[in-house]
């Protein structure tokens, strides 16, 4: 049983500069809901109610979204827009949300060692805000279930195109069962020639507790980082890693393109937005 998820959320977020010079990545908005509401309810519909968010300077808007905002809610309240104000409600009381700071960008890795206290001694779930996955089941949850059968850590997989290659871990696995892999090597961000296949991370991952003594172990490794892949890559001889090639559509929010398409998507499913966004797409082709 997974109880806890960990959100690290304390990255600089250089690729949406200068957009996140004064805001954070996490909170940028797929129409009017911030990535990382994605985040944390994917968590939540999986079952996971305590969730420790990993923050750093600059991040104080995404503790102030999920807190009351009184003003706010009387403002509503006295101009009856009672729908707004159900919403904006229920954002402080999703979860039981808890804040560590990582006082600098050292990495994945380092980012999710903070939580080591709060996570303790089980198994425990993390989600990055740069993968927005729509599934029907939601993508910890299915990571969640497996790990009910392997008691080991899960990784989610995905195939990445060849041009992508050298921006995932890619994994070295031996196919050992429906969309399962065994993990045999895992490699941060290889160049085309070094990649041992082309199944890359993407950020879901169920993670046994051993990991945080191999983050410790873990040096500074691309873009001297300490590198949660690195980290993996030595969990494999120690407890074993298995790969896990989900259902569902994941968008790369972390990336403009990506980012851009989650918005057209999500707007297509809108009813009070779809037709309008469908007519303006098919004018502009
Ligand atoms: P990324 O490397 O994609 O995020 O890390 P970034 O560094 O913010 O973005 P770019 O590459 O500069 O545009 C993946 C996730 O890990 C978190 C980020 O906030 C992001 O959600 N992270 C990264 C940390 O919490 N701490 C770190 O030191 C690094």
């Amino acid at each position: 049983m997974i109880r806890k998820a960990v959100i690290p959320a304390a990255g600089l977020g250089t690729r949406f500069l200068p957009a996140t010079k004064s805001m954070p990545k996490e909170m940028l908005p797929i129409i009017d809901k911030p990535i990382i509401q994605f985040v944390v309810e994917e968590a939540i519909t999986s079952g996971i109610e305590d969730i420790i968010i990993i923050t750093g300077r600059g991040k104080r808007a995404i503790e102030d979204y999920f807190d009351t905002s009184p003003e706010l809610e009387t403002h509503l309240l006295q101009n009856e827009k009672y729908e707004l104000l159900r919403e904006v409600k229920d954002l402080s009381s999703l979860a039981d949300i808890h804040y560590i700071r990582q006082k600098e960008p050292r990495g994945l890795g380092d980012a999710v060692l903070k939580a080591e206290k709060h996570v303790g001694d089980e198994p425990f779930a993390v989600l990055l805000g740069d993968d927005i996955i729509k599934a029907e089941i939601p993508c910890i949850k299915q990571l969640t279930n497996l790990f009910a059968k392997y008691n080991r850590t899960i990784i989610a997989v995905e195939e990445v195109s060849k041009e992508k290659i050298s921006d995932y871990g890619i994994i070295k696995g031996k196919e050992i069962g429906e969309s399962t892999y065994l993990v045999e090597d895992i490699i941060e961000k290889p160049s085309l020639e070094e990649a041992p296949s082309s199944m890359g991370t993407v950020g879901r991952y169920v993670l046994t507790p051993e990991i945080f003594d191999c983050i410790k172990e873990t040096p500074p490794g691309k873009g001297d980082e300490i590198q949660l892949t690195d980290a993996i890559r030595m969990l494999i001889e120690e407890a074993g890693v298995y790969g896990y090639a989900f259902d569902g559509k994941r968008y790369d929010a972390g990336d403009k393109a990506g980012y851009v398409k989650a918005i057209i998507d999500f707007a297509l499913e809108r009813a009070d937005l779809k037709d309008d966004v469908r007519r303006y797409l098919e004018g502009l082709v």
